[in-house]
């Protein structure tokens, strides 16, 4: 391994594993870049970060967040432009985002240089592996968790904050079906629903695998207190077009502020259409369906980005949703936030950010 002149000290990888990667087959979150930022926080401060070859690390078997879950994630995009410069899509409302999380999760607030140099220097040395093929990205995925080699319940004293990366295709590859939870929930109001937290995740895992063996392919999480409200789907934010209105519920504590939500509402709004954010009754949802006024719905997230709904499931009956084709708001929706990603339509809002090659 070389270190060379970077501004953050880097490790080179000695040889790059690209070649044995198959950009047009690309499975979501299996193939990692060749390298990957890390910072430890300890005595209250920020250590030196560093660029080191992506690899396996060496923790303690008490550390501390592999026991009580102090542990939060991020996710976004990195594209290419038609130039071949990488622009990366909303990075610093991914940061606000993280630091909303560490709040809640009682961890160390992460600079912006620190960040944005990170990435910056991360996707400079790999930046080949940010693909090009219709619908790819480089999916990047901040982390940080709690390092204490302690299992006293407490706060830590030290972190570790990563950046790794994977080229991606497609999340979803059809259009899935869900079904109304009736009685787990994904987070009550005053948890820690609207951060990423890894928990969140964890607690997710069993309610979704049942309602996978019911043969669905998630579920729509209900309010904590009386199932009665719509709250999120599967891992993402959900939205539906009932009588021409963009509907999605709005944000609280137990829902994920999710950036993606954030840029299609305000797409959505920019192209004309009327947008309401608001409780969303599942009785709502349901009797609009019945009535033929449901004309879409979808999940929002970084990693899918829109992901259509194909059917519903409630209290034993499924409800077809109409073709995926016929969607107006979602597909043209996806189609503007697609070309502003990539550098084909003005970046009105100064989501974009070109890294400096
Ligand atoms: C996202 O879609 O943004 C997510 O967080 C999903 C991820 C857990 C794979």
């Amino acid at each position: 391994m070389s270190v060379d002149t970077l501004t953050i000290p880097t490790q080179r990888a000695e040889t790059s594993r690209i070649s044995e990667v198959d950009f047009n087959n690309l499975q979501f979150g299996k193939t990692f870049s060749d390298h990957m930022f890390m910072v430890d926080y300890k005595d209250g401060a920020w250590q030196e970060p560093q660029v080191v070859p992506y690899g396996n690390m060496s923790l303690s078997p008490a550390t501390s967040s592999l026991h009580y879950g102090q542990a939060l994630f991020e996710g976004m995009k990195a594209y290419k432009d038609k130039n071949g410069d990488i622009l990366l899509f909303r990075p610093l409302a991914n940061l606000q985002r993280l630091n909303k999380s560490a709040e809640r999760l009682c961890m160390p607030e992460l600079p912006e240089d620190l960040f944005m140099q990170g990435l910056e220097q991360l996707l400079k040395l790999d930046k080949d592996w940010v693909p090009t093929q219709e619908g790819s990205s480089l999916y990047i995925r901040p982390v940080m968790f709690a390092t204490d080699d302690y299992i006293g319940v407490r706060a830590s004293l030290t972190y570790r904050f990563l950046i790794i990366t994977c080229p991606v295709g497609k999340y979803y590859d059809k259009p899935v079906k869900v079904a109304v939870e009736p009685h787990y929930v994904r987070s009550a109001e005053g948890g820690a629903g609207y951060a990423k937290a890894a928990g969140n995740y964890a607690a997710a895992l069993l309610p979704s695998r049942k309602m996978q063996e019911k043969g669905y392919d998630q579920l729509i999480w209900t309010d904590a207190k009386e199932h009665k409200y719509v709250e999120e789907s599967g891992t993402m934010n959900v939205m539906f077009v009932i009588d021409d209105v963009l509907v999605t519920p709005s944000l609280s504590t137990s829902i994920l502020h999710g950036v993606t939500r954030d840029s299609v509402l305000q797409v959505a709004k920019d192209l004309g259409y009327k947008v309401e954010e608001r409780k969303v009754a599942v009785d709502e949802v349901i009797e609009a369906q019945k009535a033929g006024k449901l004309k879409e719905a979808f999940g929002t997230g970084t990693a899918a980005i829109i992901s259509q709904i194909a059917l519903i499931h409630h209290d034993g009956t499924d409800y077809e949703l109409p073709a995926v084709e016929g969607r107006e708001i979602s597909n043209r929706v996806a189609e503007e936030l697609n070309k502003i990603r990539t550098g084909q339509a003005p970046d009105t809002h100064n989501w974009v950010h070109k890294v400096s090659l």
